[in-house]
């Protein structure tokens, strides 16, 4: 089936989008896309419906006034139910009583650090990066290390011989380590995956594993949690994920982390109990209907977004042969190289002339600032008309005409 046929096969629920519906969303997602006249193809979340399970046990906790404090002592059910989840699909057996609730993975991150760093200590992570994290090392007085994705003819590839150098020179204390990747979509192998765990053992480094992208994988890649591949990787990873990217339920703030490292998990445990704030309980039943109840919901997204990531790069490569662009191994994110347009400020300019918000540029690394990020996850008649947009404005603004597609 050729691209633009697939683009074209109607699925239910997820492609019936209306338009006037999303831009009264009060999300940030279409709220400041609306304010800027434009369509967002930018923050990483999905357009799509909530998943029924989802909606169930929300609508259901409301009409029973089910709002009071939440029964919990000893933790939520979410303890256990990530350890049910970790073993049925990845065979990853984990102990319950080292889960925690967190409000969102950003927090996570942050206590860890606090937890782990003093000010000036080095912390490596790889570069490109999800732009909340490269700020959260800065504002907290970190000193990052880059970990880079190298681009070759077939994707993006972690540089190995980098890393080894930048931990030689600057033994950062923390790795902290995004699987699957965002922005590449790169699903690190179980080769790769090794080498990092190796280093991590040779250099003695607490690894933060972010996994939140896990669930959204294409086939043939496939997910191995970070903490599964060593007893070693084991006790020195915090395995740090949430349903909220794969069910798209960001504003609800649940997540958890795995303590791997148990004398970690006594000092997280010895601070304040509600100073990084407390889960909800729509978070925590919405996480829980995902995980029991999502599967039949999430395997449809899966092949929505699949025809997706094959339609954005048969239309940006027929539209612009220049742009380098690998289909995402992960998630609902596209990341675009468009140096050679020669267009100085690529976000904006789609922005004021193509009428989409893109996220890209140099918040995500160093070596960002010709590079785009296109979110995907919508319906194929939107997903058109954001692609229409970028091509559009990306093509005008080519400074060389032979770099154009047309
Ligand atoms: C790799 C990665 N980690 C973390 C997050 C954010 O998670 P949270 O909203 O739970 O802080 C995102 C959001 O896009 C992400 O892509």
């Amino acid at each position: 089936m050729t691209a633009s046929a697939l683009s074209t096969a109607h699925v239910p629920g997820f492609d019936d989008l209306d338009l006037d519906q999303l831009s009264h969303r009060t999300g940030v997602k279409w709220a400041r896309a609306v304010a800027a006249d434009s369509l967002p193809a930018w923050v990483a979340d999905m357009d799509f419906p909530v998943a029924p399970a989802i909606r169930r046990c929300l609508v259901d906790l409301v009409e029973r006034s089910d709002l009071g404090y939440p029964n919990w002592m000893g933790g939520t059910p979410l303890r256990a139910e990530f350890a049910r989840r970790m073993s049925q699909r990845y065979g990853w057996h984990v102990d319950p009583d080292s889960v925690r609730e967190q409000t969102d993975l950003i927090q996570a991150l942050q206590l860890i650090l606090r937890l782990r760093t003093n000010a000036g200590d080095a912390v490596a992570v790889q570069t490109p990066n999800y732009p909340p994290f490269l700020a959260t090392v800065r504002a907290m007085g970190l000193q990052t290390v880059e970990f880079p994705f190298v681009e070759a003819d077939d994707g993006w590839i972690p540089d190995f011989d980098a890393f080894d150098r930048a931990l030689q020179r600057h033994r950062p204390k923390v790795l902290v380590l995004v699987n699957p990747h965002n922005p590449t979509g790169r699903v690190l192998t179980h080769a790769e995956l090794a080498l990092v765990a190796e280093l991590a053992e040779q250099f003695d480094l607490l690894v933060i594993s972010d996994e939140i992208h896990a669930e959204l994988i294409y086939a043939p890649h496939r997910h191995i949690p970070f903490a599964s591949l060593s007893a070693d990787a084991a006790v020195r990873t915090v395995t740090i994920t949430s349903a909220s990217k794969s069910f798209n339920i960001a504003g609800l703030r649940c997540a958890v982390a795995h303590f791997g490292p148990q004398s970690l998990l006594t000092r997280r445990d010895a601070e304040p109990p509600d100073l990084y704030g407390a889960v909800s309980a729509p978070g925590v039943v919405a996480t829980l209907a995902a995980w029991q109840h999502g599967q039949d919901w999430q395997d449809t997204l899966l092949r929505v977004l699949d025809r997706n990531r094959r339609h954005v790069h048969s239309v940006v490569t027929a539209a612009l042969p220049a742009v380098r662009h690998h289909p995402p191994q992960a998630t609902y994110l596209s990341w675009l190289d468009v140096s050679t347009l020669g267009i100085e400020e690529p976000v904006d300019h789609i922005r004021r002339r193509g009428h989409v918000m893109v996220d890209g540029g140099t918040s995500f690394g160093p070596a960002g600032g010709q590079y785009l990020r296109i979110n995907f996850a919508t319906s194929a008649s939107i997903l058109d008309r954001v692609l229409a947009g970028i091509t559009t404005a990306l093509s005008e603004g080519a400074t060389n005409d032979s770099l154009r597609g047309h």
